[in-house]
Order: C-alpha cells, then sequence, then structure tokens
C-alpha cells in the first residue's frame, strides 16, 4: 500500500496533538484515503525536552532536512509567530508539498500569498485550526455556504478569552487565576497578550472576512479591544442585568463597505452566544438563502485542534488543488447607516452624574453607577469623554428589562 509522508513543525499542543491523533486514528485515515499515513519527521526547537516519538521519525531541528526527505507529502505547521514558518511553508509548497496551517498570525499576514503560490503549484492550502479551534467554520464557509450571500459574520473566537469570562463568573476566580489555569490547559498563545487584548480573535477574523466577504476591511478601522477591562464587579453588574460578557468579533458588508469589530460585548439568554461558556467558541453566520447558522464547539486545545488538523489532512489529500480563489462578488444591502448615530443599547460603569440630554434614554439603574441606556455610539463617547473612568459596553440583541419585571412580580 502506498503512503502519505507528513512532516510536523512543532511540537507543542498542536504538534504533539496531531501527531498523536494520526497514530490514534490510523485505520481511519487509511480507510478514507486509501493509503496509509505516516509521520516522516517532526521539526523542534528546544533539543532537551523529552518527547514522546517514536524512534523511526526524524526529529530535527533544522527544517532543510525536511526538505530534504525522500518523500514528502503533507507539511503540518503548528508553530509560532510569522517567521519563519512563513519561508517555512514557501518552500514546501515549492517542493511540491500540500500545507496545513494552524497559524493565524502568520494566515492572517500571509495568507493570500500561500494560497496564491500554492494555486501556482497545484497543491492545497488548509487552515481550519487556524479559526475557532475544532469547529469545521473554515470548511463551512469554503465549501457548503458558496451560492448563499453572506451578510455578516459574528463569533466568540478566543478559547482563552471566553474561559476566563466564565470561570471568573462561575467560579469567582481572578483575572490572573483564570489565565493561568487557561496557559495550563493549553488553550494561551505563547504571548497571552494575543489572547487577552483581542489580537488573536482580531486575525481570525480577518480571516473569516477574506472568506465570507473575499476582502477585508482596513485593519487599521478596526476597533479591536480585549477583555482586560472586565473586572468581577462588573460581571455581577451585568448578571444582576441578566447579561453576559462574551468577547466577540462582527463583520458586516454593506454597499461595498466592510466594518469589522473584535471587543468585548454583553448578551442576553435569547442570544445563541449566552451559554457559550469556557473554551467553547461560537460562530453565527447570517446569509441570503439560508438564513442564520451558529456553530459552536471547542475552540482550543490538543484534540479539537488536532480535529481540525487531521480532518484539513483528508481534505488536502483528496482535493489536492485549489478550486476556488476566495473571491466573492456579491454583496446584500445598501449603505451602512451612519453607524455613529444609529441608536444602541449600552451598559454604562462607573456613572458618577447623570447628565441632562435628551439624547439618551435611561432604561435601568442596575446598580449605583452602573445603567442601562439607549444612545448612539458618538453619545457614548461623548459621555465618556466627559466622565473620567466611564466602561461602556454595547447589548447585543433586545434587552430584557430583568430588574423592573423583578420589581413588578415583587409588588404582585
Ligand atoms: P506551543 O507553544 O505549545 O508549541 C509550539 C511548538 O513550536 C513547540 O514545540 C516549539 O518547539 C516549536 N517551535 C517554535 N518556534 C520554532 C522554530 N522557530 N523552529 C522549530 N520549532 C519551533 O504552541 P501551540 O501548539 O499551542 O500552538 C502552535 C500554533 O498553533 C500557534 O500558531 C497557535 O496560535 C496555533 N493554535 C493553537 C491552538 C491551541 O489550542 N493551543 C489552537 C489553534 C491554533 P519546542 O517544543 O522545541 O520549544
Ligand atoms: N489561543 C487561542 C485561543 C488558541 O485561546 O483561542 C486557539 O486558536
Amino acid at each position: 500500500m502506498s503512503v502519505i509522508k507528513v512532516a510536523i513543525l512543532g511540537f507543542g499542543t498542536v504538534g504533539e496533538g496531531v501527531y498523536r491523533t494520526i497514530q490514534s486514528h490510523s485505520e481511519e485515515l487509511t480507510a478514507t484515503l486509501g493509503k496509509k499515513v505516516e509521520v516522516a519527521a517532526v521539526l523542534i526547537r528546544n533539543t532537551q525536552k523529552k518527547r514522546n516519538i517514536s524512534e523511526n521519525v526524524l526529529v530535527t531541528t533544522e527544517f532543510a532536512d525536511i526538505l530534504n526527505l525522500d518523500q514528502l507529502d503533507v507539511v503540518v505547521e503548528a508553530i509560532v509567530d510569522k517567521e519563519p514558518t512563513f519561508t517555512f511553508l514557501k518552500s514546501a509548497i515549492q517542493r511540491g508539498c500540500h500545507i496545513i496551517t494552524a497559524n493565524k498570525e502568520m494566515f492572517a499576514h500571509h495568507g493570500k500569498e500561500l494560497l496564491d503560490l500554492a494555486a501556482e503549484k497545484r497543491v492545497s492550502v488548509g487552515f481550519e485550526a487556524t479559526v475557532a479551534g475544532g469547529i469545521p467554520v473554515i470548511q463551512t464557509l469554503r465549501q457548503l455556504l458558496n451560492i448563499n450571500r453572506v451578510k455578516q459574520v459574528r463569533g466568540i473566537l478566543n478559547g482563552t478569552s471566553n474561559f476566563i469570562l466564565s470561570e471568573m463568573r462561575e467560579k469567582k476566580q481572578s483575572f490572573a487565576q483564570a489565565l493561568v489555569l487557561a496557559q495550563e490547559n493549553g488553550y494561551a498563545e505563547a504571548d497571552p497578550t494575543n489572547d487577552v487584548e483581542g489580537f488573536d480573535a482580531f486575525y481570525k477574523t480577518m480571516i473569516l472576512s477574506r472568506l465570507a466577504f473575499g476582502e477585508e476591511p482596513n485593519w487599521q478601522d478596526v476597533e479591536r479591544e480585549g477583555i482586560t477591562s472586565i473586572t468581577s464587579e462588573l460581571i455581577e453588574a451585568a448578571e444582576t442585568a441578566g447579561l453576559r460578557f462574551k468577547h466577540i468579533a462582527s463583520i458586516t458588508r454593506l454597499g461595498g463597505q466592510i466594518k469589522a469589530t473584535v471587543k468585548p460585548a454583553l448578551v442576553g439568554k435569547e442570544n445563541p452566544f449566552y451559554h457559550v461558556e469556557g473554551v467553547q467558541n461560537a460562530v453565527n453566520v447570517q446569509s441570503d438563502i439560508v438564513g442564520e447558522i451558529t456553530l459552536q464547539g471547542p475552540g482550543a486545545g490538543m484534540f479539537p485542534t488536532a480535529s481540525a488538523v487531521v480532518e484539513d489532512l483528508v481534505h488536502v489529500c483528496l482535493n489536492p488543488t485549489v478550486k476556488r480563489n476566495l473571491t466573492r462578488s456579491q454583496e446584500v444591502g445598501t449603505e451602512f447607516s451612519k453607524h455613529d448615530d444609529k441608536q444602541e443599547t449600552w451598559l454604562v460603569h462607573r456613572l458618577t452624574h447623570k447628565p441632562i440630554t435628551p439624547a439618551i434614554t435611561w432604561i435601568e439603574e442596575v446598580e449605583e453607577g452602573t445603567y442601562v441606556i439607549n444612545a448612539s455610539s458618538k453619545e457614548v463617547k461623548q459621555l465618556a469623554k466627559q466622565q473620567k473612568n466611564l466602561l461602556y459596553f454595547p447589548i447585543i440583541g433586545e434587552y430584557e428589562r430583568v430588574n423592573q419585571v423583578k420589581a413588578a412580580l415583587k409588588a404582585l
């Protein structure tokens, strides 16, 4: 039986998960591909670390050793940083290998170049693991929603941030304690700033934008904010109002314009993201034919990510050339309304005094200094300028006036 030879670059959480899954699911791989899949080589950096790798596998710190193998069909990349990864993957494509990557930072920066080069060399690129861990959202957009015109994609795209927010709310852990746990579980990036400041979710958002709309917004125009301003006190205030904090990425295309934000927001019980807890991620796609689809699943960790990679392995081997170039011409709707003037619902926190202005509707005082209001983002920003330390977060969807309802029930 012929063999598919794979090299794995990196043997951390993801690399080791892929290695172990190729061993544990070799029967399924052989049955699906009609060929045996063998890991021929693993690239590492630190030769002192103990690793459980078969002695038949070449373990090396030199990428050149891997490129020089007699047979090499697929290169799986699970390293960190843009370089030397991009250079490695370009060389792998030049050699005629399919490539699979989990590295969203590199892919957000260089994905287009890799896809173009792969198309020229008639090999495939798998990047399912770059967004939302084990959720097959890339293949859903790439293969299953070709005719639908996508209007909006919203997602909880960072497992570490969602895990931290859940631990703080459910187990009353501090931010720092929850982050350490996320690191111990292998969810966090080598530099967790990428997770908690929203950079990781931003890269994933740009990859989704390219898939859903064929293009990206200007990176500088994307409002990006992480979860570091969310305190336990804020989480409790939100709970009192029947709301939960989620770190949400949103991309919308209207009138030839793409608008993206990556920031914390609040959702109520009716929102599909309300019950997405722990390391789970979720992606909600709105398109014209099917309507709304929400995919949910583990967003990080060894085996969920390995799942995305080995499914890509099958896909690149069975569909060896790129069929579509990820451009979409369709668009839906008209112009964005003047976004800054649109009325939205907000939770504002640490309000020292209520200004007298007809532009703000005061819906509810959740607790002292914390209000739910209706206002335009322009007004809220104005308020934040006037009142130092004010924090404000959008509420997505209908706000249920829980306290008023509770009060009314009590009064009965
Ligand atoms: P780890 O830090 O656990 O592992 C990184 C691995 O890469 C290590 O084995 C390290 O080698 C190796 N490495 C780093 N730089 C080099 C280099 N220059 N040359 C050779 N080897 C190198 O990271 P993860 O496994 O968590 O993440 C890997 C990639 O996958 C990242 O891009 C991450 O963003 C992405 N990802 C991670 C997920 C997760 O849940 N952890 C989920 C989805 C994507 P050594 O062991 O010798 O130090
Ligand atoms: N650090 C990332 C996260 C890994 O927490 O979502 C998965 O991409």
